[in-house]
């Protein structure tokens, strides 16, 4: 009997065993699958959080070894990597986008960092940094009021930063190193530094002295060109003050954006009437 005409009956028998053994498309059964080629689904191997009989702690998931770099994250640049000088102090300007590595503009940087820092540090510190988060509310101890001048003014960006990678007196405050990226700890640095050099100002000097005459005067823009503060401009700058910066250099020295549900349309509509009376 020649191979070929041995193998036509065994693939027809498979087909047919297959046929009757397996449900037809929709069944629902509590059976395994019935794996002809047994494939990766089946093979022995460890799941997250399961139970491991070869390590002597019996944990699955292992720690890194000290120091371990994962492929393609390794930065030189200790300015960048740690918020430190060559000599280990904390720095006090902000590392430029193109050494932390972000593509994109100033404008693009502070989003990132507003969207992270409202995932990653809002619940505790707040909507605007004043310590008064849900979880502070709670009763969770110390939690920093990051607009405080006096705080404000001894943070550097490069402690913000270090606060964000190592986290805080001994874990008071833990560390964010796992969930935020180098770029994304440096972006909401940049976005701290933006709540800090507008709110933590304006404890001093009141609103109303800084918004005097603002109302129809002319700004100055980012890109060099200017405006007129009309009614139409408060009321953007009020649920959007990145849309426009009024800046030059590293950090604006606009403000943290009121959406609808911080401020209602009524309260924009009189705060920009009481500008108006301002002049
Ligand atoms: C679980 C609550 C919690 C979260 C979430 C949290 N923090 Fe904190 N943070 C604290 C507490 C508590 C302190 C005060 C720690 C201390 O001094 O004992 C603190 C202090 C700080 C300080 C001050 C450090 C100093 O040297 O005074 C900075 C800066 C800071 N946090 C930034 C952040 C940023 C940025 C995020 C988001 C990535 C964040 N925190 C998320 C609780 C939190």
């Amino acid at each position: 009997m020649s191979l070929s005409s041995l193998i036509k009956p065994l693939v027809a028998a498979g087909i047919t065993a297959a046929a009757i053994t397996s449900c037809k498309p929709g069944d629902v059964s509590r059976q395994t699958p019935i794996h002809i080629n047994p494939n990766m689904d089946s093979q022995e191997k460890y799941k997250a959080q399961s139970e491991s009989k070869f390590f002597e702690d019996g944990r699955t998931m292992r720690t890194p070894v000290a120091g371990t770099v994962a492929h393609g994250s390794f930065i030189a640049d200790i300015t960048v990597a740690e918020g430190k000088d060559a000599a280990g102090n904390f720095v006090k300007e902000m590392p430029s986008l193109a050494a932390i590595g972000f593509k994109g503009d100033m404008k693009a940087f502070l989003e990132r960092g507003q969207n992270r820092f409202a995932i990653s540090c809002v619940p505790c510190h707040g909507a605007v940094g004043a310590g008064n988060g849900i979880i502070a509310q709670k009763g969770y101890p110390g939690v920093a009021n990051l607009i405080d001048p006096v705080t404000a003014a001894r943070l550097s960006p490069g402690q913000i930063y270090s606060a964000i990678k190592n986290g805080v007196n001994n874990g008071n405050m833990r560390k964010f190193d796992a969930e935020l990226s180098v770029s994304d700890r440096w972006a909401v640095t940049a976005y701290v530094r933006l709540l800090q050099s507008t709110l933590a100002k304006k404890v001093e000097a009141p609103a109303s002295a800084s918004l005097k005459r603002v109302m129809d005067s002319k700004r100055k823009l980012a890109d060099g060109s200017g405006v007129v503060a009309d009614e139409a401009y408060i009321i953007e700058s009020i649920r959007n003050p990145m849309a426009e910066l009024a800046i030059g250099g590293m950090m604006p020295s606009g403000m943290t954006p009121f959406p609808e549900a911080a401020i209602s349309n009524a309260q924009v509509k009189d705060l920009s009437e009481s500008l108006k009376t301002l002049k």
